[in-house]
């Protein structure tokens, strides 16, 4: 993950107002529930799961009950100012700690891998970088589901019915920065550009107009053409992340009647099952409290698994929905066959460079504790402006490889097309706990053809699973990443960098492909953006859990509705496919049952 880390103690003196957790319909205790029976049950209160319990609670008729594993958002400061992007991404309370297989492609390292266990889920925890994916990568979803309402045309008016854009917290003239046409103000989920003016960020602009050719500036890489470089966009809105708790469980929604939301409640299976015309069908979801026995809740409509593209998998799995040899060996009855649960899962691994720099004005200047950080703290505090309106990045890039390069004749292209790219650039103004001052350009993967997957350890529903992600196995993906260095290390070539750019802290220029290599796979790391874990398919493929309505395969009134079901990972962050899904999947859920 990429570490600003500024750890950060002093919560209790953060004011906000009082929000969701003071109202009724969010309750810690199974006890305070008025029942254990809805139309509809979410299992998980994510980033997917309280957009659908937004929007079927529209319908005064529905009644929902959210089970999240987790604890509240309300007051977590480190989830709320932008600069403290970094302070959630350990093993803390708001976090599963989960801990990936060794990674033969990372020189067989162990590392962490931060999922959220919080209302909001991972939008709560993320980097908050806003971005879409590729006019390709939607119209690959509708091929492969054979349904063309996932293409980029059918989907991006849940994109609009997503995003609220807002000025950026400065409230800076953004003419120039982004494109107004594609993006709409009557969402429910703040998105702006960045609020606060590093001095890198126009550098790197200036830069793109030096090297027009290699780094063309791109006016707005959400329009579903991405190529190029230019202005980062974030969920944030004045001056605050935005989740999908801050938005679609906001007070007007958080106080509907209909719906209910238990926190600390873990969903270990689905049970009460029974076959009708062919049908699996499951009467209830067994969950746990800490320190009670289990409880059932019973859903007269449907179940909808939001439990994210870890957690979904993993209760279908204990559930009896899998590959039967696997699921068998582990003493659980299978119920229904369905082996493409929890493998073809893909993810973005990035490694990153750094150079120093000629300027005090990096992210190391609010070094924790010092008089410059307490400042900027006091001011974000009362006026939410300053510094600590958001995170460490400035810019992305999106780069394809050279279509001459040689290793096209070793593998396929497996981009979604000449609009997506292969190579993320993600333009940071610092480094963290670093000394000194730096800027820092990582390089991500974004069209991997490395797959993974996520498999049970034994029958216990409170084992965490064996996470596996399986970067960098193929050597396409090696080379993607080596180009992605060497195109950051390229783009500091330009002229504007002269008076700027002091030195690299790590010099590659004549690293031999061995030592690039090394490097790599000593280095990168998840920028966690996993999808695919029970990913859609046609209706008539022989592989894929769900079908392009998101209903799993074989099963009854059993939805799957979070970032499992993309087939493929976009070559963009995962939130706003993630949103999208999740809007387009509460239309669907709705036109099933009105
Ligand atoms: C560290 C990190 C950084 C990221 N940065 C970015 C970024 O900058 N931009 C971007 O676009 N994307 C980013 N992503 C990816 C993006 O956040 C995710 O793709 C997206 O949030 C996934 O949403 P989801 O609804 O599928 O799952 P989640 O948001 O993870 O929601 C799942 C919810 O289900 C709950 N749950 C799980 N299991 C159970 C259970 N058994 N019982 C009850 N509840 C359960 C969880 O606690 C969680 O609240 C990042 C992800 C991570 C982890
Ligand atoms: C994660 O680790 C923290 C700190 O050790 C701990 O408090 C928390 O309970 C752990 N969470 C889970 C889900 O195990
Ligand atoms: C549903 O399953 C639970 C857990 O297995 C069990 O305790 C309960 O009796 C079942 N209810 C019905 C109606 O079968
Ligand atoms: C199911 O799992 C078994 C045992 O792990 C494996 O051999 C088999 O290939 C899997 N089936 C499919 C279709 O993936
Ligand atoms: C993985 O996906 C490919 C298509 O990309 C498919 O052919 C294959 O059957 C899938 N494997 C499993 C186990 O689902
Ligand atoms: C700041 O540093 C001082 C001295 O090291 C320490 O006593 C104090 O607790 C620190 N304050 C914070 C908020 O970390
Ligand atoms: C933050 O603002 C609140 C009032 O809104 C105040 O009580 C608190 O002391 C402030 N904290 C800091 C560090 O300025
Ligand atoms: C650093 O920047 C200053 C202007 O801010 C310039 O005068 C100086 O030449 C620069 N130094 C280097 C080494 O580029
Ligand atoms: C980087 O290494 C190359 C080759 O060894 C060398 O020519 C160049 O001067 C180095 N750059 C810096 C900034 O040290
Ligand atoms: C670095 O590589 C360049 C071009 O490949 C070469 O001209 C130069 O001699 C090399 N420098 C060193 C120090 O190896």
């Amino acid at each position: 993950m990429f570490k600003f880390k500024f750890k950060f103690k002093f919560k209790a003196l953060l004011a906000l107002s009082c929000l969701n957790a003071c109202l009724g319909t969010i309750y810690d205790s199974v006890q305070d529930l008025p029942g254990l029976k809805y139309d509809f049950i979410i299992v998980g209160g994510g980033t997917a799961g309280l957009v659908v319990a937004n929007r079927l609670t529209e319908i005064p008729s529905f009644s929902v009950l959210v089970l999240e594993a987790g604890v509240s958002n309300e007051g977590v400061l480190e989830s709320t100012v932008p600069f403290f992007v970094n302070d959630l991404l350990s093993f803390n309370i708001y976090d599963w700690n989960y801990t990936l297989t060794p990674q033969p492609g990372l020189n067989g390292r162990v590392l962490p891998y931060y999922r959220a266990r919080l209302l909001g889920g991972c939008s709560a925890h993320n980097i908050m970088v806003y971005t879409r994916g590729s006019k390709d990568d939607y119209d690959r979803y509708a091929k492969l589901t054979g349904d063309k309402r996932w293409s980029w045309d059918g989907i991006f008016p849940y994109f609009l019915k997503n995003e609220k854009w807002v000025r950026p917290a400065d409230h800076h003239d953004t003419a120039g920065q982004y494109n107004p046409l594609v993006h709409s103000t009557y969402g429910l989920n703040p998105v702006s550009l960045s609020g606060h003016p590093w001095p890198v960020g126009p550098r790197i602009i200036q830069a793109t107009q030096e090297l027009p050719h290699a780094y063309p500036f791109n006016l707005d890489m959400n329009s579903g053409k991405p190529l190029g470089v230019g202005w980062l966009q974030s969920t944030i809105g004045g001056g605050q992340r935005s989740t999908s708790a801050t938005s679609y469980l906001a007070p007007q929604y958080a106080k509907r009647k209909n719906l209910h939301v238990l926190l600390h409640a873990q969903v270990t299976n689905l049970v009460n099952s029974s076959y009708s015309k062919g049908k699996l069908e499951f009467g209830g979801v067994q969950f746990l409290q800490p320190g009670s026995p289990p409880y059932t809740a019973k859903a007269t409509k449907e179940i909808i698994l939001s439990a994210g593209p870890v957690g979904t998998p993993q209760i279908l799995m204990h559930s009896g929905i899998g590959n039967k040899t696997a699921l068998s060996a582990l003493g659980i009855q299978s119920l229904l066959d369905l082996p493409s649960v929890g493998q073809n899962i893909s993810d973005h691994p990035a490694v990153g460079l750094s150079w120093t720099v000629n300027s005090t004005k990096t992210l190391e200047s609010l070094a924790p504790n010092s008089t410059a950080f307490n400042e900027a703290f006091a001011q974000w505090n009362s006026t939410r402006t300053g510094p600590f309106v958001m995170g460490g990045l400035t810019n992305l890039g999106w780069l394809r490889l050279d279509p001459d390069s040689p290793i096209f004749e070793e593998f396929p292209d497996p981009s979604a097309g000449s609009l997506s790219p292969h190579i993320e650039l993600l333009f940071s103004a610092g480094r963290s706990g670093a000394t000194g001052h730096h800027m820092g350009i990582s390089a991500a993967v974004v069209s991997p053809i490395s797959r993974g997957s996520i498999t049970l350890k034994s029958n216990n529903p409170l084992d965490p699973p064996l996470i596996d992600p399986g970067y960098l196995t193929s050597e396409f993906d090696l080379y993607v990443a080596r180009v992605g260095l060497q195109r950051a290390q390229e783009f500091v070539t330009a002229p504007v960098w002269n008076d700027y750019v002091i030195a690299p802290t790590v010099n590659i220029t004549n690293f031999t492909t061995d030592e690039l290599n090394t490097f790599i796979r000593n280095n990168a790391a998840p920028i966690a953006h996993l999808v695919g874990s029970a990913g859609m398919s046609s209706s008539d493929a022989s592989y894929g859990v769900v079908n392009p309505d998101l209903l799993v395969k074989g099963a009854n009134g059993l939805r799957i509705i979070d970032a499992s079901v993309l087939p493929i990972v976009p070559g963009a962050h995962t939130q706003a496919a993630t949103y999208a899904i999740a809007e387009r999947g509460s239309d669907l859920v709705k036109a099933s049952w009105l």
